[in-house]
């Protein structure tokens, strides 16, 4: 049993460690810094500086039981603990550019990861790049350049879930020395192992399903042990945006139960999108599990499921019937970010229109009839009811 490589479950449920007096639940490990017995241990601990524990922004033990289950179940080598999604994404982003170099990207990427792209890299660094439309391999060709370094995948995307082929694009970008970063926040590792597709780099805001419960906001680095090692000494050493014990430890609680959870979520999320898309005042439904999805093909052959984000537009047009709708909600809370385990409702116009471009907005795919919904792991049929009382009032 010793060798055999376990299956998910497992690595997210057993844990064995010697130091615990048995205790089932790893400790808490909160404490900032390391003392050693003499001159010689610390001397020798700084040989391995990011393996060894000496100061609790570089390594801290209870952290680090949650970054190796990560780890495992990405199939990576190493995974990095971040203090929020946006943490990882900038770290990792900035560890595969420099000045003057050229990054492409698609046109639904997580807001602020576009303004990072698109205006800081550009600004402090004079770094271009090329927002495309990635449901076309050869989009992403056409847009290469002399000086671009990364290609920057968000798959499902935001808002209208568009997928990505990963396992072409990687190809692609290992034929031409580009690295790949992809956020896989939305599928979780539970649904999408891209690192196994080819994939350099994996970002996930923890603050989503990894962490599940709606109490943490943190975010995580996956990759190989040369790239990890390379972000751990420069980017998550310098910048300093750390996972704090307190954090980590709630994250190894939801790790626990992610495979459950998101196989609820996508139950869930199943009815309630098949209950949208036949509803007469639905225009559309963009949820990559419904068999109507036009990439439905390329969901199933790089994903093994759906998680429970979706959107769908009304057909109405009238801001007030939408406002109506979204507030007469009884257990879709209205509110920002989403995969834990309370339902929720959100419509992108009232914040995206504040952060980005009406163009950026418009070539999103989106306009204020988009509502997006994050299914919950309440009672299915509570959830429909609440939709169609509130579709009932428009
Ligand atoms: C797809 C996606 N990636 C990244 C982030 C950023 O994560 P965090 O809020 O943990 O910084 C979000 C947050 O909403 C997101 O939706």
């Amino acid at each position: 049993m010793k060798d055999k490589k376990l299956k998910d479950e497992t690595i997210l449920s057993y844990d064995n460690y010697k130091d615990q007096h048995g205790a089932v639940v790893p400790p808490l490990y909160q404490n900032s810094l390391f003392t050693f017995e003499s001159w010689d241990h610390i001397d020798k601990a700084f040989d391995g500086k990011y393996e060894n524990f000496i100061y609790s922004r570089l390594l801290n033990p209870t952290v680090k039981v949650a970054e190796d289950k990560i780890a495992a179940i990405c199939g990576g080598e190493k995974a990095k603990l971040c203090a929020s999604g946006i943490a990882a994404i900038t770290s990792a982003i900035l560890h595969c550019v420099n000045a003057n170099d050229h990054i492409i990207t698609i046109q639904n990427i997580y807001g602020p990861t576009n303004n990072f792209i698109s205006k800081y890299l550009k600004e402090k660094f004079n770094i271009t790049s090329t927002f495309i439309d990635g449901k076309d391999v050869k989009n992403f060709e056409n847009a290469i350049q002399e000086n671009t370094k990364l290609i920057y995948l968000e798959s499902p995307a935001s808002l209208t879930y568009e997928l990505q082929d990963l396992k072409a694009i990687s190809a692609l970008a290992k034929s031409r020395s580009i690295k790949t970063v992809i956020d896989n926040t939305w599928a979780s590792p539970v649904f999408q192992k891209p690192l196994k597709l080819g994939i350099d780099i994996e970002v996930h805001s923890v603050s989503k399903y990894l962490g599940g419960h709606s109490d943490v906001v943190a975010g995580v680095i996956v990759s190989k042990a040369t790239i990890l090692d390379s972000i751990l000494g420069n980017e998550h050493e310098l910048l300093g945006a750390k996972m704090a014990p307190f954090e980590g430890w709630l994250i190894l609680r939801s790790l626990r139960t992610l495979m459950i959870r998101m196989k609820a979520h996508q139950e869930n999320a199943m009815h309630v999108s098949q209950y949208l898309e036949n509803h007469d005042k639905v225009k559309q439904v963009f949820y990559p599990g419904l068999e109507s999805f036009p990439q439905y093909d390329l969901a199933q052959k790089q994903m093994t499921g759906s998680s429970g984000l979706l959107s769908f537009e009304l057909q109405t047009k009238d801001i007030q019937k939408i406002k109506t709708f979204v507030d007469s909600l009884t257990f879709f809370k209205l509110g920002v970010s989403w995969g834990g385990h309370d339902s929720l409702v959100y419509a992108p116009v009232i914040s995206y229109l504040k952060e980005l471009s009406p163009e950026k907005f418009e070539a999103m795919g989106i306009n204020a009839s988009i509502i997006r919904i994050s299914v919950g792991l309440e009672n299915y049929q509570d959830l429909i009811g609440d939709l169609s009382d509130s579709l009932d009032l428009i």
